[in-house]
């Protein structure tokens, strides 16, 4: 596909102007009708993240999509480089969708000056579940999104659930340093057989995708339990993990879906029981919200 750059905002093929400087974003920018919404994805796009763009459209008259892979957030080790990078297609997804603006810069755009100086920091709520397994992930991740939301200057930002402990730290973010931008949630999307999707999906064999199946049938048995209080969850749900060995839990938790902590037993109210596991070599993570009963 041969990039659209510059002035026009839409192609004759219903493809979406795409701009890769700041300079090309800010003139694009100027040009589109408000309120303005903005999705931030890293790319290979599926149906998680159109479902995001079609809900932005729902409240906005332009919707911007950033595609950018952003380094900071991967630790040493981690999949950056094997990251699936599917342009073509997630411009061609974008068009279908109606979206007006692609942002999909290079790392140089976006870090000019090489790693930045200044991050934003994720504090306690960045340390913990992912935070513990993934030291600094939340720092990039708030860092880029602090920067996308600066150059796009959207009235709304849509985020998914299925990154639930990501989704709350943007919140807080966007609260407690004052952003005008609201921050809309929007619930994880699913293969029919309950698979959340991820572009990692497409790192597992079809051996290992049975596999992950794992995880979204624990965190279905779990909240099957969720009105009898908060052992029987956690009990329900370790008790499908522990029955397939080849699923290699990383953390189960039970926490209070604000300040995160493990929910005691005699809690009663929402919570959040997330999950995150290695299936292969493919890290997965789920989770899902519940209303927990009290216990009698
Ligand atoms: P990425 O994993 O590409 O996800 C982009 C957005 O799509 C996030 O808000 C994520 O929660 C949402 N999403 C992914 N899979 C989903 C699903 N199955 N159902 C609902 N929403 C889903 O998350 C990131 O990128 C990055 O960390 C980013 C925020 C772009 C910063 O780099």
């Amino acid at each position: 596909m041969t990039p659209v750059t510059g002035t026009d905002t839409a192609t004759a093929t219903g493809r979406p102007t795409l701009v890769r400087t700041r300079a090309e974003l800010q003139s694009a920018r100027e040009r589109l009708a408000g309120p303005v919404a903005v999705v931030m994805t890293m790319g290979a796009l599926h149906e998680g993240h159109a479902t995001l763009v079609r809900e932005a459209r729902t409240r906005a008259q332009s919707v911007i999509v950033t595609i950018f892979l952003n380094p900071l957030q991967f630790g040493a080790g981690e999949d950056l480089a094997k990251y699936p990078r599917t342009i073509d297609r997630d411009l061609e997804l974008l068009g279908h969708e109606g979206v007006d603006l692609v942002f999909a810069p290079a790392p140089g755009a976006v870090y000019p000056d090489g790693d930045p100086g200044v991050l934003v920091s994720a504090g306690r709520l960045g340390a913990v579940l992912e935070g513990a397994s993934r030291a600094g992930h939340f720092d990039g991740v708030l860092t880029v999104v602090a920067k996308l939301l600066h150059l796009t200057r959207p009235d709304l930002a849509y985020f998914g659930q299925k990154d639930a402990q990501q989704l709350l730290l943007i919140q807080r973010m966007a609260r407690d340093l004052d952003f005008p931008t609201e921050v809309v949630a929007v619930p994880t999307v699913r293969e029919p057989d309950g698979l959340a999707m991820s572009s990692r999906n497409t790192y597992l064999t079809d051996f290992d995708r049975e596999v992950a199946l794992t995880l979204v049938r624990s965190l279905e048995a779990g909240a099957a339990a969720a009105g009898e209080g908060a052992s029987a969850v956690r009990r329900a749900a370790r008790d499908v993990l522990v029955r397939e060995p080849l699923c290699r839990v990383d953390y189960l938790a039970l926490v209070h879906p604000k300040s995160l902590d493990d929910v005691p037993e005699w809690y009663s109210g929402d919570a959040l029981l997330a999950l995150a596991a290695r299936v292969g070599s493919t890290r997965l993570i789920d989770n899902v919200p519940l209303v927990l009963g009290a216990v009698r």
